[in-house]
């Protein structure tokens, strides 16, 4: 039976070897923890490995500062660098607005928020999922915002936000406007610094191909002065003062880190960086336009997001007319093609597309798709519908 993955918008798959060499050799030879030994080769191995990765984020990413590793914390993904940046700065009284595309690592936050006195407003965005730039400019004249947040990509249809226009408008009203690069990082050229973000959230798993379990914030230093760390501790230094140092990275890193995932992580932006974002993106690009035509030959397909790729990623949400997706995503993993049915853990963005409550099912090829699956995959979805049909 064919084994096709499509699900890269959830997690990338295949890794790069390097990632599993570098992490399996980190636990069997390496493995000190980081800070809390002495000067032993381990030692100095792993706060090396550390060290280059935080600069290696902060290069791929637009760092402040020439790409200054203090300003890379690392967390659990990037759900946890959202909570990390949204319920650390704000507070009861503040306001914010984000997008209607979001993910429910946005807006399960601020809907805790909001129900202890924070103002959270959600901009509609268009059918196809893209935010307006004239509806955020006055939105954002309308009255005072004290954040913004944003995802860069939605991780339902892959629309792509106007980035560079939406961070000169925040940048203009004086809004700190943070990043959700959850499904962008690693694929996209993105460069925070001259963008002049307050933050960007990123997860390791995604596109910048590291392992589940990593992820973090790169932060504007400054923006990172007003927000105070939800978890306190041993952060391996300061050890004399009862207080968390506010110094980055450790005010924002407490406990002993994921440090395999880091390692992982750091061997798979090695892997990007001898790769090309340029090639990577060219990949996925001619493999979703290789999906999105052959789709368009597959009777009653309902394509959600953008028709073209321009401005997408090659993350499709589709529907055939009739048929179930849950039920067709289980008929397409029973050979072998696996995929992501239903609201993606957003249910606001589905909502905007016009798919609540049903959801859709999302095809999402990766780096490592080969056209041929493609292929494979568009002949099993025509037989899975055909067979659906008759059953109905
Ligand atoms: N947020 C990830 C997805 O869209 C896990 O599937």
């Amino acid at each position: 039976m064919a084994s096709v993955y499509l699900n890269n918008a959830a997690t990338t798959w295949p890794k790069p070897p390097s990632v599993g060499a570098a992490m399996a050799d980190f636990l069997s030879r390496g493995g000190a923890n980081l800070g809390r030994g002495t000067s032993s080769s381990r030692d100095m191995g792993t706060l090396n490995s550390v060290l280059d990765c935080r600069f290696r984020l902060a290069a791929l990413l637009g760092g402040w500062e020439g790409g200054d590793p203090r300003w890379v914390t690392f967390c659990a993904n990037v759900t946890e660098a959202l909570n990390v940046v949204l319920r650390g700065f704000l507070r009861p009284g503040m306001s914010v607005l984000t997008s209607s595309m979001e993910h429910n690592a946005v807006v399960r936050p601020l809907r805790a928020l909001e129900a202890s006195g924070v103002a959270v407003t959600l901009l509609p965005c268009g059918a196809d999922g893209a935010l307006d730039p004239r509806a955020l400019s006055e939105a954002l004249s309308s009255r005072r915002f004290d954040l913004v947040v944003l995802a860069h990509a939605s991780n339902v249809c892959g629309t792509i936000q106007p980035l560079g226009e939406i961070a000169a408008l925040c940048s203009a009203a004086g809004v700190p406007l943070v990043l959700d690069s959850a499904q962008t990082a690693g694929v996209l050229p993105i460069d925070a610094a001259s963008l002049g973000l307050a933050a960007l959230c990123f997860t390791g798993h995604k596109g910048l191909m590291g392992p589940q379990g990593v992820g973090g914030v790169l932060w504007n230093p400054e923006f990172a002065e007003r927000v105070e760390p939800l978890v306190l501790g041993g952060t391996g230094s300061y050890s004399h003062m009862e207080e968390q140092p506010r110094e980055l990275p450790d005010r924002f890193e407490s406990g002993t880190p994921n440090l395999p995932g880091i390692i992982g992580l750091h061997a798979s932006l090695g892997w990007i960086a001898e790769t090309g974002l340029d090639r990577i993106a060219a990949r996925e690009h001619e493999l979703g336009e290789r999906l999105m035509e052959g789709l368009a030959r597959v009777g009653g397909v309902v394509l959600y997001g953008r028709r073209s790729m321009e401005g997408r990623l090659s993350v499709l949400a589709l529907n055939v007319d009739g048929v179930d997706n849950g039920m067709l995503a289980d008929a397409l993993s029973q050979e072998g093609f696996e995929t992501r049915p239903g609201l993606h853990c957003a249910p606001v963005a589905h909502r905007t597309l016009g798919s609540f409550p049903q959801g859709s099912l999302r095809v999402s090829p990766g780096y490592f798709t080969t056209p041929q699956e493609i292929e494979l995959f568009l002949e099993a979805l025509h037989r899975a519908v055909e067979r659906l049909k008759e059953r109905n």
